[in-house]
């Protein structure tokens, strides 16, 4: 691939003094990273200020040059911010990019910003701001979304509907409990987040290279000027440390594991053959040939989205895996992995948020499916063995047999004459019809974290205080 017109290229300029020619076409097409890692751009700067701020405080460099280092940095950022920055992959990654740019504004006292600091140790602090960036608009999205979910909640309390295991009518249970249920979930997702965040909370700048560096630098004037809550204890590992951006893609994939799974009730609810829930005009879509169509999409691309967060995921372990400390160009792939997964799981939460609020449930339907499916069983075999005494084992059997009558005719177990109960089992009284509602069931299962309304409200109440 090496013409005459590409090794006559200049050698770059940051290292040019080893280099005789300049790279092939190819090489600066695989080796550049600025067509993506300039998202950092903010990031980079703001480390280059504190670390420039830090020198002089050492003095390493002079407090003019540290000055007009730092002016510098913030015309930069202007610059990138209002789009006026010519960003070159000639310049490969957005370190050098924003070097090469302050050395044209602001001259010599440019050269003397990488003092004590590579970019090794300068990409692995860009990243990590930009990740923990990110866990906190998580953690933001996922608040904002359980308190959607808590709404819901607290407006059908008492509203009745089938609970299932197997996508089999189970038991009956409230729409606030299952609401509930994705709070708790989405509570540990948060919760995964700051645990997380804590744990990278170190700062990487400093550690140069590879091996620390000579200059007498303050490392902890840097991480307190970051935000961190101390700089990284062993160097080589700063530099090849990539954790924290895999415990993010993690906890994000366990998240959107969680928003699929409601993603999938919410198409299966929204469809004309559950009628559960009516999903708002906003959210949904129509059909370019069927005119009646109303779609989830919305809650199917968020049901697929896991798959390229958990991706990601993959994807970073396996760069990750086998390789030998310290840096190696190959984590120069975390980037764009993470990017795509941030973004879509902002934007999954976002648009979950956004049905969650406006869908409507539909209490007739709701509680008509909940009063079908002999959804009461359970009950009936509870008031068995409550009532007569009878050995749980024997009242499973006893309203298998008045099951399949009720069946058999068609009917469901509210529907079934006390004679034919006594027919099964002749000390069966009229009592026995006061557990076999719908409202009833739900009403009876008061255990702590059961579906009865006031265990759901004592539900809502801790959450909302927790949410403040
Ligand atoms: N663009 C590089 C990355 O994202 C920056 C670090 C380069 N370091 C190096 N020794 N070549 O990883």
């Amino acid at each position: 691939m090496t013409d005459a017109k590409d090794s006559a290229k200049s050698a770059n300029a940051m290292w040019g003094g080893r280099f005789a020619a300049g790279p092939d076409a190819i090489m600066e097409a695989i080796n550049a990273s600025i067509g993506f890692d300039k998202r950092m751009a903010a990031q980079d700067i703001q480390g280059s200020r504190a670390h420039a701020a830090m020198l002089a405080a050492q003095g390493i460099i002079s407090d003019n040059d540290a000055e007009a280092i730092r002016e510098g940095l913030l015309t930069v950022l202007s610059e990138i911010e209002t789009g006026k920055f010519d960003f070159k992959p000639s310049l490969e990654d957005i370190h050098m990019n924003v070097e090469a740019r302050l050395k044209e504004i602001v001259g010599e006292p440019a050269g003397r910003l990488h003092t004590a600091r590579s970019r090794n140790d300068q990409v692995a602090t860009d990243f990590k701001l930009w990740v923990r960036d990110q866990m906190d608009a998580a953690i933001a999205g996922i608040e904002a979304l359980q308190r959607a979910f808590l709404a819901q909640a607290e407006a059908g309390v008492t509203h009745v509907m089938p609970g299932f295991t197997h996508l089999q009518t189970a038991q009956p249970v409230t729409w606030g409990h299952h609401m509930m249920a994705y709070v708790e979930m989405l509570g540990r997702d948060a919760s995964r987040f700051r645990d997380a965040r804590a744990r990278m909370n170190e700062s990487p700048l400093g550690t140069a290279a590879l091996a620390g560096t000579s200059f007498d630098i303050d490392r902890d004037a840097t991480a307190k000027a970051l935000g961190f809550d101390r700089p990284a204890a062993n160097s080589l590992d700063a530099v090849a440390d990539r954790d924290f951006a895999l415990e993010f893609l993690s906890a994000s994939s366990i998240c959107a594991m969680h928003l699929s799974r409601f993603a999938e009730e919410l198409v299966i609810w929204s469809s004309a053959q559950f009628r559960f829930v009516t999903l708002s005009d906003r959210f949904s879509t129509g059909s370019s040939i069927m005119p009646q169509k109303k779609n989830p999409d919305a809650a199917e691309l968020i049901r697929a989205k896991v798959a390229r967060i958990f991706g990601a995921n993959t994807a970073l372990m396996i760069v990750m895996k086998g390789l030998p400390l310290t840096y190696s160009k190959d984590m120069q792939e975390d980037k764009e992995q993470t990017f795509d997964a941030a973004d879509n799981l902002m934007l999954a939460l976002a648009a979950m948020t956004g049905m969650v609020i406006d869908m409507s449930a539909n209490v007739e339907a709701l509680e008509k499916a909940a009063a079908s499916g002999f959804s009461t069983a359970t009950d009936l075999a509870d008031w068995l063995v409550r009532t007569l005494d009878m050995p749980f084992r024997d009242a499973h059997h006893v309203t298998g047999s008045l099951v399949k009558i009720a069946e058999d005719q068609g009917c469901d177990l509210p529907d079934l004459t006390l004679a034919q109960m006594q027919a099964i089992h002749a000390e069966i009284t009229e009592d026995v019809f006061t557990v076999l509602g719908v409202q009833n069931s739900v009403a009876s299962r008061t255990s702590y974290g059961g579906t009865a309304p006031g265990q759901v409200r004592a539900q809502i109440v801790r959450w909302k205080e927790k949410l403040g």
